[in-house]
């Protein structure tokens, strides 16, 4: 039988309010719904005794975790060292550019998130980009706008 997923409420009820559980409070936070809501973020705050500002400050340091509803497709820029010596950083702002969105947000019309992250672990294969489940290897600028075409 399959586990029932517990409300945030529970999720919160189940960690001790210590500052130490920051951290996997917000990762518990961010997998109910793929992001963490203000809501959240006040709620989590509450349960431990510190202030809104404590848990963005703390959250923000991390590129794991976002504020805003994830796209319907997650575009992630890989910055490992591989890739960041092959031109990651230069189709990081191809995106941010293009799509008019920094890392961390999603365009309007809900179609993409953008997110930088750290080696994919296939850096033989530099520079890369996964989009939903698929890698693009050796990817240029050139080849970014036939790569986001095949996204709805
Ligand atoms: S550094 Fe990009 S895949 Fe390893």
């Amino acid at each position: 039988m399959k586990p029932k997923k517990l409300s945030f409420l529970e999720i919160l009820d189940s960690y001790s309010a210590e500052e130490s559980s920051l951290i996997p409070l917000l990762q518990d936070a961010q997998d109910e719904d793929g992001y963490i809501s203000p809501e959240k973020v006040e709620g989590i705050a509450q349960h431990l005794k510190i202030t809104e500002s404590q848990v963005y400050g703390v959250a923000s340091f991390y590129s794991q975790f976002r504020f805003t509803p994830p796209g319907r497709h997650s575009i992630s820029v890989c910055l490992g060292t591989a890739c960041h010596v092959s031109g990651g950083e230069t189709l990081l702002n191809t995106f941010e550019r293009d799509l008019e969105i920094s890392p961390g947000e999603c365009t309007p019309d809900g179609r993409f998130d953008l997110n930088r992250v750290a080696c994919l672990g296939c850096c033989a294969l530099a520079p890369v980009v996964k989009i939903d489940d698929d890698i693009y290897s050796k990817v240029n600028v050139i080849k970014l706008n036939d790569i986001i075409g095949l996204y709805e």
